[in-house]
């Protein structure tokens, strides 16, 4: 419940995006937010205001007047707000808050708070690069206002362009970002996520079932946290905001990048599930049927976290992650000390909804000299969140 006791105004202006705002709402609502739901005319023009009030925390208020609850709505809402929202942003609504008018009841609330205000835009792309539009949220966001920039997209109209609305998600975890504790400021991290793919031949690999989503959510979490953020990654999936990607296929590659970026960062955790074994021989072309079940012979891939182990720079902490089905404590405790690790996240992937492919998982998080501790059933970026708050202690520890 990342966004626990957040009480957060959801600005909704007429667009053809506005039915998005109930998603959005809805994933506020799942992290724990109070969602206090604010539409304009013109959004009740495209979505029923009845939709969002059932997914948001309270009814929603369209108007300035005749409100039963108090005869300053404006007021009260922005003065209890951590956060205005505005999703979807019409190009009219950005130029009111630009220029201070106050019309209707969200341009109001707009200016009579103190609480941060994030806007994502969504309109045509002619409208979205027009010099007005331009300068506008030049302004706003040298104001300090923060801008989800909208995405490239097929529009509304069936063309294609920059100026749809930022994924749901995308805007929810910028809200997340925005109240995350920036206790990892200034540190230089870097994840490895997904499993790697080994060749046989032209056309097939051996790979695994990991989906990278664990270290997608560490390396996201971290950058929400203030920390420069590099992915080695062998999956495609959305790049979390602020975040840099290496794109690798081969344990080999992974190790070269891993190898590259390691030594200038302040923290390592190495998530990928990397192969243990690959083809010795990689066949150039596609192998045939006819020509019989070929025989593979396998060789042992380097082992990248026990590499980074050995050259480990004074300072840096070093996390490995170890999947396993029996002996977990003993089996991570060893891998600790083999790889010279400061820290072992292990999951019991025989358990259930958790490890590879799940949204959720539950790990143990080993140490030395200090007892395990347990992050029970949770989704991933809480899991992340936890593996944080460890290696934050550890380096503090470590500083005295
Ligand atoms: N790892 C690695 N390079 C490899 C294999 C694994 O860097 N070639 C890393 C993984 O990213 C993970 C940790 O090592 O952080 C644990 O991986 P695991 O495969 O469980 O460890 P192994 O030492 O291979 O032990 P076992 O196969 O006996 O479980």
């Amino acid at each position: 419940m990342t966004l626990a006791g957040k009480r957060i105004v959801l600005g909704v202006t007429g667009g053809i995006a506005a039915y998005k705002a109930v998603e959005i709402s809805r994933r506020l609502v799942d992290a724990g937010a109070h969602v206090v739901p604010v539409m304009t005319e013109g959004a009740a023009r495209f979505l029923g205001p009845t939709t969002l009030s059932a997914l948001a925390s309270e009814p929603v208020r369209t108007r300035l007047w005749d409100d039963p609850a108090t005869p300053i709505p404006h007021t009260e809402i922005g003065q209890a707000a951590d956060l205005i929202l505005v999703a979807p942003a019409t190009a009219r609504i950005i130029a009111a808050y630009r220029m201070g008018l106050s019309t209707d009841l969200l341009t109001n609330v707009l200016i009579a708070t103190r609480a941060p205000v994030m806007i994502c835009p969504a309109m045509h792309t002619e409208m979205w690069e027009h010099p007005a539009v331009v300068e506008n949220i030049a302004v706003l966001r040298a104001r300090g206002v923060r801008i989800v920039e909208p995405e490239s997209g097929r529009l509304a109209g069936g063309d294609v362009g920059t100026g749809r609305l930022a994924d749901p998600a995308a805007i929810v975890a910028a809200v997340v970002r925005e109240f995350a504790p920036r206790d990892l400021d200034g540190l230089s991290m870097v994840v490895s996520a997904g499993g790697t793919r080994e060749p046989i031949d032209a056309v097939r690999v051996i790979a695994n079932r990991s989906s990278g989503k664990q270290g997608y959510a560490i390396a996201e979490e971290a950058a929400a946290r203030g920390a420069s953020v590099t992915l080695v990654s062998t999956v495609e999936r959305p790049v979390p905001a602020g975040v840099e990607v290496v794109r690798v296929e081969t344990a080999d590659q992974m190790h070269a990048a891993m190898e590259r970026i390691a030594p200038d960062s302040d923290v390592v955790v190495m998530a990928a599930a990397v192969a243990d074994f690959r083809p010795v021989r990689v066949a150039a072309g596609k192998i045939k049927k006819h020509a019989g079940i070929p025989e593979i012979e396998l060789e042992p891939t380097p082992d990248i976290l026990a590499a980074l182990g050995e050259r480990k720079p004074a300072g840096q902490v070093l996390v490995g992650f170890a999947a396993e089905t029996d002996d977990l404590a003993a089996n991570a405790m060893s891998k600790l000390e083999r790889k010279r690790l400061d820290l072992i996240v292990a999951n019991d992937v025989s358990a259930p909804a958790t490890g590879f492919q799940h949204d959720t998982n539950a790990v143990t998080l080993f140490t030395r000299g200090e007892p395990p501790i347990t992050l029970p059933l949770a989704d991933k970026r809480t899991i992340a969140a936890g593996v944080l708050d460890k290696i934050v202690a550890i380096r503090h520890a470590a500083a005295g």
